[in-house]
């Protein structure tokens, strides 16, 4: 198959392209109808953004990675089906196989080496922003932008909380990037915030002289 669109690409085997980030989010949004999953995709979306950033690296291609990360969950969502089917459709649309091979990559099942800062980016941010939202939603006001490490690292010594998120992944994840685990959760945080209204993370304000509780 001949590629004449898209931008060069780093390896001269991979002549797949890039889509833009509005190409992704439209053919992610095909796919996905669940409001909680595409929050996830735009959750992951910003934490790649912001590793990018701080990486050097191509701000907009690790934010289209982390759109389309888990595209083909909500259609293929057993492990003998995610993500290696979607890549299947993503090959189809003449991808780039830097980009397949980063979303094949985080999942665990099919042990793969995570051998580039992106393949150790998205599966550093795809368990900690999940966590990150579930620990916004306990706290009274409900907001991402005041989530600390410190109210993060407690929830994660408790074990009834958010259950299935490994700690082991989380723990690991900022060990692969190279970054301290109060720093990666500050970083995710940070970058959850920033698009907090889009996430249902921006918290509740209490109308201007709501009775207290109990009164
Ligand atoms: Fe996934
Ligand atoms: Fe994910």
């Amino acid at each position: 198959m001949t590629q004449t669109e898209g931008q060069p690409q780093g390896s001269a085997t991979d002549t797949g392209r890039w889509p833009s980030r509005e190409e992704a989010w439209a053919f992610m949004c095909e796919w996905v109808q669940s409001e909680s999953l595409r929050r996830h995709m735009r959750a992951v979306e910003a934490a790649m953004g912001a590793y990018a950033a701080r990486f050097g690296e191509d701000v907009e291609r690790w934010r289209v990675v982390g759109i389309l990360h888990d595209f083909d969950y909500e259609r293929h969502p057993t492990l003998d089906q995610h993500p290696q089917d979607g890549a299947r459709y993503l090959r189809e649309r003449g991808y780039s196989e830097e980009l397949i091979g980063a979303i094949l990559s985080h999942a665990d099942h099919l042990a793969l080496e995570r051998d580039t800062p992106l393949k150790r980016a998205l599966f550093a941010v795809d368990e900690v922003t999940g966590f990150a939202g579930a620990v916004a939603l306990v706290r009274p006001e409900k907001t991402i932008a005041t989530v600390t490490p410190q109210s993060f690292k407690k929830k994660m010594k408790d074990k009834a909380f958010a259950r299935a998120v490994s700690r082991d992944d989380m723990t690991h994840g900022a060990e692969l990037l190279g970054v301290s685990l109060d720093e990666h959760i500050q970083i995710v945080v940070d970058a959850m915030a920033a698009v907090a209204p889009e996430l249902g993370l921006a918290g509740v304000s209490a109308p201007a002289g709501a009775p207290q509780e109990g009164a």
